[in-house]
């Protein structure tokens, strides 16, 4: 067994179920787990030893909401947002023949410089997912290579997203007939989840429920992309369904909120125990990027609702992976105080991946994912907005940033 010390934390916010915040703290980690946890005076001998010099400790970001396998550049779609045009999902297509182009090699550097630029912001826990093949071969060969990745430890959860624009040349309907028989088919192995992009341009509340009813059987977990172009039916489908998130919600009802609130009947928030019902996603650089109305993250906590943030990584609408940003926008502009967006970012995205007992906090037995900002307290991430502030990052204990 091998033991490291990390001591001197000027402020160590543990998102707990006591939301507890250290002065003069230290962390001891123990082959990868968390052990102990307390004031830098009291603790134990360990093998190694880091000091902080007063720097903020938190948990490494947990970023339930990433694309990160594609090819291809559209800044020039992002040019013309910024000149007046609003998002429509076509661009999906234009990334989706730049992916098919791309190499099994290509794609995997890719993939692997977008985690390690995640990583080196603080994000320790992450998911990802295919949606720019849309032939049974491509999200193949993605869901595929996300699950090499998988398998090496760069990427924790992998979500099929076959759902995510009907490709040009074919039918919906009839392109779901391979969504739902032969693609899911030859992906089922590779993935963890299903995700439906449930919107104006993409899929409708029937179609999504297909995809659903077939993801389900084929024992895959459920999330959604949904509410972010305009208000349907995608809150109401998650709800529906018992998804784990549904992310985006931009165009809300006071009805929605509700539905999800009544999804986290089952929990106890008080003990983080029972049954979890479906987190909001709150994307802010998406939103900043598509000059959408940010997500009513303030409305939904208020209403019970817990929401993760997500950095969305993306080359149409997102095309970040700083969760450093997210945080910092979230306390700026979504009027989340510095615990709320600090959970959300980390509790909140674990709560998403259903990975809650395992990641998300500092506790005593929890995967030891950590971040050492180079400021003595967390709340610089909104503070001083877009300095490098992550200092180092372990995961599972080991030092990857
Ligand atoms: O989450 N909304 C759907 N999918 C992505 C955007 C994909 C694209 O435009 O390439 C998103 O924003």
């Amino acid at each position: 067994m091998t033991s490291h010390l990390i001591t001197d934390i000027g402020e160590l916010t543990c998102v707990d179920a006591e939301s507890r915040v250290l002065h003069d703290a230290a962390v001891v980690v123990e082959d990868g787990t968390i052990a102990w946890i307390g004031a830098a005076a009291d603790a134990p001998e360990a093998d190694g030893r880091t000091c902080a010099e007063g720097r903020a400790v938190l948990p490494g970001w947990v970023d339930p909401h990433t694309h990160l396998v594609f090819d291809g550049d559209r800044s020039a779609e992002f040019e013309a947002r910024m000149a007046g045009e609003s998002y429509a999902a076509g661009g999906i297509g234009v990334t989706t023949e730049a992916t098919r182009a791309a190499s099994d090699e290509r794609l995997a550097e890719l993939v692997r410089g977008r985690v390690a630029d995640a990583v080196a912001g603080g994000t320790t826990y992450l998911e990802t997912k295919t949606g720019y093949g849309l032939t049974v071969e491509e999200e193949a060969r993605h869901a595929r290579l996300l699950a090499g990745l998988r398998a090496e430890g760069l990427v924790d959860e992998v979500t099929f997203l076959g759902a995510h624009l009907v490709p040009a040349g074919r039918q919906a309907e009839d392109y779901l007939d391979d969504v739902v028989g032969p693609m899911l088919e030859a992906v089922r192995e590779h993935v963890d989840w299903v995700d439906v992009f449930c919107d104006r341009g993409a899929f409708d509340g029937d179609q999504t429920r297909r995809v659903f009813e077939a993801g389900r059987a084929a024992g895959l977990g459920l999330r959604l992309h949904g509410n972010q172009i305009e208000h349907g039916p995608g809150v109401a489908v998650a709800v529906e369904y018992g998804a784990a998130s549904v992310d985006h919600v931009n165009h809300l009802t006071d009805e929605d909120v509700a539905a999800l609130a009544s999804t986290w009947a089952g929990w106890d928030a008080a003990a983080r125990a029972g049954e979890p019902g479906t987190v909001a996603g709150c994307l802010p650089a998406c939103d900043l990027s598509t000059r959408a109305p940010l997500a009513p993250g303030r409305e939904l906590l208020d209403a019970g609702v817990p929401i993760a943030l997500a950095s969305n990584c993306n080359p149409g609408t997102s095309y970040t992976t700083s969760q450093n940003f997210n945080v910092g926008t979230a306390v700026l502009q979504m009027h989340l105080t510095l615990a709320e967006a600090i959970e959300a970012a980390t509790y909140g995205g674990a709560l998403a991946l259903r990975a809650q007992d395992r990641v998300g906090s500092i506790e005593v037995g929890k995967r030891a994912d950590l971040h050492m900002l180079d400021a003595p307290a967390a709340i610089h991430l909104a503070y001083r907005p877009g300095m490098p502030l992550t200092h180092a990052v372990w995961r599972a204990g080991r030092r990857v940033a």
